[in-house]
């Protein structure tokens, strides 16, 4: 039964995919669907006719019968639509990331919990199979300790006007290391530059490091000839690889890696380290569409009263990580501590 009403606010380039994925779950209707532009919102009129359409956002948030909200705005809008739309009680998927600062974060996680609503980051990726089975894969401990988690995610474009690379690219990464790497973050260092007039920085590279000796990286970049979107993790024992754009084979685990063994005084180097190199496995993968699972996730949380796996709290860990990458760049790479 479809008990759950969803208002929608933003119909631009993100928000008719979940519109249609709203549409699709058996458990939610969209009743309510606002832009700001009257192109867009007619648009979604054609192809559901049965949905009010509006261009004032407290339109939908004064309706009673609306239980949760979808917001698919820019992000600089994140923070007073998200607050408004908890305050006006109702549930609320947002889109990544949660906002543009962690003070406005928090204030929006400490909301959601005073009111008992749900708050879901749309972490996209945390819910497709590939990241799914990685994260199984690693807990199962065949990875041994994570080395490393080294990302990629270049293309030529699009470049934003309202936020840089790190802002718009990196969430989608950071996310997925929030999920698959328990250890908290320390410190991060960032830098980057711009080549255009207006100063966003199109180009920049993020270091995490770990209370341990784990060390992640982030690669991202709108002037990349070619779009790779890559991760790798090494751990101790195996080795993984996500590629994003390999239709068939999106994750693969090599059984390669390093051996370490005591010291022989006369030859210190050859006796310390033997490469291993052994097969190479592509596990099955599910390929129902993320957005699919996510918003099945959001109407069970709802219904369950569950606390989502992508949160406000995973949200906030995001944008901290965002901020002090930014607070790096600004400052030519200095270390900023979490
Ligand atoms: N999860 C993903 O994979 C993914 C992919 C793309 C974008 N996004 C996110 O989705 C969000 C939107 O990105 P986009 O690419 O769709 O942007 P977009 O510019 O194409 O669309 C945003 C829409 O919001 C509307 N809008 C702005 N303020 C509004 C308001 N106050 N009331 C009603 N409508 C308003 C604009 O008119 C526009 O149509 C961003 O947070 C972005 O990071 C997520």
């Amino acid at each position: 039964m479809k008990d759950i009403k969803v208002g929608i606010i933003g119909c631009g380039y993100w928000g008719p995919n979940l519109i249609r994925n709203f549409n699709d779950n058996q458990h939610t209707e969209i009743k309510y669907a606002c832009d700001l532009s009257h192109e867009r919102i007619d648009r979604i009129r054609l192809r559901y006719p049965f949905v009010r359409t509006t261009t004032d956002y407290k339109e939908l948030l004064k309706d009673k019968d609306i239980h949760a909200v979808a917001i698919a705005t820019p992000v600089f809008t994140h923070y007073k639509l998200v607050r408004e739309a908890l305050e006006a009680g109702k549930h609320v998927l947002v889109e990544k990331p949660l906002t543009s600062s962690v003070k406005e974060a928090e204030r929006l996680v400490s909301i959601a919990s005073r009111k008992k609503l749900i708050l879901l980051v749309d972490h996209t990726f945390i819910y497709t199979g590939a990241i799914r089975k990685v994260k199984e894969f690693i807990a199962t401990g065949e990875l041994g300790e994570i080395y490393y988690f080294d990302s990629v995610r270049i293309n030529l474009g699009l470049l934003q006007h309202d936020v840089n690379v790190i802002w718009d690219l990196a969430p989608h990464d950071i996310s997925i290391m929030d999920f698959i790497v328990e250890e908290k973050p320390k410190s991060v260092v960032a830098t980057g530059s711009s080549h255009t007039p207006h100063g966003i920085e199109d180009v920049a590279y993020i270091t995490v490091k770990f209370m341990n000796n784990l060390i992640a990286h982030f690669h991202v970049n709108w002037l990349s000839p070619v779009k790779i979107r890559k991760i790798i993790i090494g751990g101790s024992k195996k080795m993984v690889v996500f590629d994003d754009l390999d239709p068939a084979e999106k994750v693969k685990i090599y059984d390669k890696g390093i051996k370490l063994s005591k010291s022989d005084k006369n030859s210190i180097y050859q006796s310390l380290i033997q490469y291993r190199t052994g097969d190479i496995y592509t596990p099955n993968i599910d390929s129902t569409e993320a957005l699919k699972a996510e918003i099945e996730h959001f109407a069970d949380c709802i219904k369950n009263e569950k606390t989502p796996i992508t949160d406000g709290e995973a949200g906030l860990r995001v944008v901290r990580i965002l901020e002090a990458a930014n607070k790096s760049l600004k400052r030519a790479g200095v270390k900023i501590l979490l």
